[in-house]
């Protein structure tokens, strides 16, 4: 009897672990619910028309000519220096970064990340980049010429504006008026709109304290609902991948200018995932500091500043994620952060990190799987060895025809076979059988090329169904909704152009 009913237990541990492993039995057909709670303003950009000043929020980039001196202004050095006005041209050390304090008062970051300034300097208050902590001294307003928005002048908050007295001395203590280009304190504001971020930091900072709220929450609400749920698994999809932003883990009140809510919308989606029998994945997209200075995590001015000192950070917001849903049915993996760049994220660091958020969520569940997200720009078998020996890892590869010239100068038939044929031994190169699974986390059906047509689009979408359909952990569309048709799965779903 003992002997049998040990039989029986070993019989029952053999059945849990089989069981466990069930959870993920078929590999993903996943769309991300990108937009949703990480912001990406170019994938529906009338979120944003409520802001005022709309091209001035935090990290756009700036350059400022003198109409006097037809010069432009230029932190000396790139930082930590003077600002001098005797530059002809403008790149680098000429180009100041926003941080938004309100629509029209904002601090400016330069080269080297100290922060345009006052400075008593020989009896005159002098402009220097000094501080890599802005204050009082660094708050400066910019107003704008009503009907000419580009002609600026700069008022410091001593109240006087900024004038070039030469090509080596600007000061703050032009008391004058007008806009005439003789006056030392006119400038014409360059904006490199290419560059303007559209991320979560600048929805909420752009809409400050009293709107956003408000504002993010009825997006939260209407974006994704119930019914998209029904929609996504109707049409073959089998999960969801949720991308979110460490300021979740301090929901209701995360720090400014973040708005709490995004958990509660999380908390929905668990439920309708359960409703609909999807999976999900939730992806940590955005980590303080930015893990690669884009506005897709969150960054506020484009630098990217994920380091060492903010892995116990990130490590907890992972814990809070893999203790908050760790036991729920629909959770099928926690990926501990999209897309590090390289080489701004030491690989060190990362492999670190990357075992310390494992261990978060091994804490509390042995049968979610975790994932491991390449760095962009590095080998993609980098992570193999740190994967190795680890249960229920899978690294996440990102495959996009975009992003560089070389698609753009092959033609569809060739972009067609760089699936077929470099993708798909690229995912070869990556596999193996007692290494970690692959997941295809993010792609799209949009070329490089213009002007494709609808069969050309239904080809390319075939031949990525076909290669990361063989990715042993499956693959991610990238994205559900969309303002750009190509990228929207469900127009590309509902107008024919993707079969699953
Ligand atoms: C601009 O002025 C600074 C400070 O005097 C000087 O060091 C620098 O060489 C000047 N640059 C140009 C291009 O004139
Ligand atoms: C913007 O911020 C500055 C500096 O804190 C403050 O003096 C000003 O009154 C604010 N303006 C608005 C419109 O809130």
């Amino acid at each position: 009897m003992a002997h049998h009913h040990g039989h029986m237990k070993l019989v029952l541990v053999l059945y849990v672990s089989w069981a466990v492993s069930l959870r993920h039995a078929q590999p993903f057909k996943a769309v991300n619910l990108g937009n949703w709670l990480v912001t990406e303003g170019w994938i529906k950009p009338d979120r944003f028309d409520g802001i005022p000043n709309k091209d001035l929020l935090d990290g756009t980039q700036i350059q400022l000519k003198s109409t006097k001196l037809q010069k432009y202004l230029c932190a000396e050095q790139g930082g930590g220096n003077i600002i001098v006005a005797n530059r002809s041209s403008a790149s680098g050390w000429e180009t100041f970064r926003l941080w938004r304090i309100n629509e029209t008062s904002f601090n400016l970051r330069v080269f080297n990340k100290q922060f345009v300034g006052l400075s008593k300097l020989n009896q005159r208050t002098t402009i220097i980049a000094g501080t890599k902590n802005p204050q009082n001294t660094e708050v400066l307003q910019i107003i704008r010429k009503i009907d000419d928005p580009n002609r600026i002048r700069i008022r410091a908050n001593n109240g006087l504006f900024l004038q070039v007295i030469s090509d080596t001395k600007v000061t703050a203590d032009y008391q004058g008026d007008g806009w005439k280009d003789s006056n030392p304190s006119v400038f014409i504001m360059t904006i490199l709109s290419d560059q303007a971020m559209h991320g979560e930091y600048q929805i909420t900072n752009g809409y400050g304290p009293a709107r956003a709220p408000k504002v993010m929450q009825d997006h939260w609400n209407s974006y994704i609902t119930d019914a998209d749920f029904r929609c996504i698994s109707s049409r073959g999809l089998n999960a969801v991948r949720i991308p979110v932003g460490w300021w979740i883990a301090s929901d209701p009140k995360p720090p400014e200018p973040f708005v709490g809510g995004s958990l509660k919308a999380l908390d929905n989606a668990f439920t309708w995932a359960q409703k609909y029998r999807l999976k999900v994945i939730i992806d940590l997209h955005a980590v303080q500091g930015s893990q690669n200075g884009m506005e897709h995590s969150a960054s506020r001015d484009g630098y990217l500043e994920w380091g060492d000192s903010y892995i116990q950070d990130t490590v907890k917001v992972i814990d809070f994620l893999a203790s908050r849903y760790a036991k729920h049915p629909s959770l099928a993996a926690i990926e501990l952060m999209n897309e590090p760049l390289a080489p701004g994220v030491n690989l060190d660091s990362l492999k670190n990190y990357y075992k310390a958020g494992y261990d978060a969520v091994r804490k509390y569940t042995s049968s979610v799987y975790v994932i491991f997200s390449n760095r962009l720009a590095a080998d993609s078998k980098e992570l193999l060895s740190s994967a190795a020996g680890l249960n229920g890892v899978a690294i996440d590869v990102h495959y996009y025809s975009l992003f560089s010239d070389d698609f753009k100068k092959m033609n569809v038939q060739q972009n067609i076979d760089f699936i077929y044929n470099q993708r798909s031994s690229d995912l070869n190169a990556v596999t193996s059988s007692n290494g970690p699974l692959i997941f295809v986390g993010e792609w799209t059906a949009e070329f490089a090329i213009n002007g494709a047509s609808k069969e050309d689009y239904q080809r390319f979408a075939r031949a990525q169904l076909e290669v990361y359909g063989r990715a042993s952990f499956g693959w991610g569309y990238w994205t559900y909704k969309c303002n750009v048709d190509h990228w929207n799965l469900r127009w590309m779903l509902d107008n024919g152009y993707i079969k699953l």
